[in-house]
C-alpha cells in the first residue's frame, strides 16, 4: 500500500509556544487514514501538546501561540474561517483519566449527538446510543442499566463509555492521550482490541508511555524529544531498526 496517497492529517512546520517556552519546534508529519499512529518520547517532550494541536484544544490555553498548519482533509484547521467547535466534533479526544459527564450512561453518549443535531430524541437517538456502545465494546455490560450514572462503572468500562461518547458524533479522527495508563491489564487489552477494530473506520492517534502497547497496536510510530520530532516511521522500523541514535537510546531504555 502506498501510504502517501492516504494522508488524513498533514502537519506542516508546526511551532507552539507557551509564552516564552517554545514547546514544539517545527513539526512536519503526515498521518495516514485508517492507521493507528503512536506518539512516544520522554515526559515533557511535547506529545500531549502536539496531540492537542490536532483538534485545537490548545486554543483554550491563554498563553499559547501556534504557527504552521494542520491540514485535515485538505483544509488547514487553523484557517480564520474554521470554527473550532466544529473541529473538535470532527476530531474526537479520549483522555488519560476516564471522564464521563455527571450524567446517566445513556446521556453520556446521547448528549453530543443531540447537541449537534445529529439525531432527535427518541428511537433514532436510542439506536445511535446502542450502536456506539456496541462499537465501543461495552454494550453488554451496560445495556440493563443505561439510566445509571456513567461514574458508577469501573474505570475500564468508563473509558469504553468515553470512547462510545467520542464515536457517537462520528468523528474523522480519534485522539487518545495515554488512554489505558489508568487501567488494569484486562481493561487495557480490551481497549487495545477495540482500537484495532476502530481503525477500520477511523484514524487513530495515540500517546503512550508503554512501548509494548505501541508495538502491539500502532502501524506508525513517532518519537518526540524536547519538542522535536526525531524519527517517524513504520512501528517495526522504529523498534527494530531506527535510524537515529536518540531513538535507539530511548527504545532500549537508556533514558526516558
Ligand atoms: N498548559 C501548559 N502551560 C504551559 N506549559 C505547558 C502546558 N502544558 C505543557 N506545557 C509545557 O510544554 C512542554 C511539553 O509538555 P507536554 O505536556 O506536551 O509533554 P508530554 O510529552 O505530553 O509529557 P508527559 O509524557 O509527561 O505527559 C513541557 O515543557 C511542559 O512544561
Ligand atoms: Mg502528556
Amino acid at each position: 500500500m502506498n501510504l502517501t496517497n492516504n494522508t488524513k492529517v498533514a502537519v506542516q512546520d508546526l511551532h507552539l509556544y507557551y509564552g516564552d517556552n517554545h514547546a514544539l519546534h517545527g513539526i512536519n508529519m503526515d498521518i495516514y487514514a485508517n492507521q493507528i499512529t503512536a506518539l512516544i518520547g520522554p515526559s515533557g517532550c511535547g506529545k500531549s501538546t502536539f496531540l492537542r494541536c490536532l483538534n485545537r484544544m490548545n486554543d483554550l490555553i491563554k498563553s499559547v501561540r501556534i504557527e504552521g498548519q494542520v491540514i485535515i482533509d485538505q483544509k488547514n484547521i487553523y484557517d480564520k474561517d474554521v470554527d473550532e467547535v466544529a473541529v473538535r466534533k470532527r476530531i474526537g479526544m479520549v483522555f488519560q483519566q476516564p471522564n464521563p459527564f455527571p450524567k446517566s450512561i445513556y446521556d453520556n453518549v446521547a448528549y453530543a449527538p443531540l447537541k449537534h443535531g445529529i439525531v432527535k430524541k427518541g428511537a433514532s437517538c436510542d439506536e445511535l446510543v446502542e450502536k456506539s456502545l456496541i462499537q465501543a465494546g461495552v454494550w453488554n455490560e451496560v445495556k440493563d442499566k443505561l439510566s445509571e450514572p456513567g461514574t458508577s462503572l469501573s474505570g475500564g468500562q468508563q473509558q469504553r463509555l468515553c470512547i462510545a461518547r467520542t464515536i457517537a458524533v462520528e468523528p474523522d479522527v480519534i485522539l487518545m492521550d495515554e488512554p489505558t495508563s489508568a487501567l488494569d491489564p484486562i481493561s487495557t487489552e480490551k481497549i487495545e482490541a477495540l482500537m484495532l477494530e476502530l481503525k477500520k473506520e477511523y484514524t487513530i492517534i495515540i500517546v503512550t508511555h508503554n512501548m509494548q502497547q505501541a508495538g502491539r497496536v500502532a502501524d506508525m510510530t513517532a518519537f518526540f524529544h524536547l519538542g522535536d520530532l526525531i524519527e517517524y516511521d513504520k512501528t517495526e522500523t522504529i523498534f527494530i531498526n531506527p535510524t537515529k541514535q536518540k531513538t535507539e537510546d530511548y527504545i532500549t531504555g537508556r533514558y526516558g
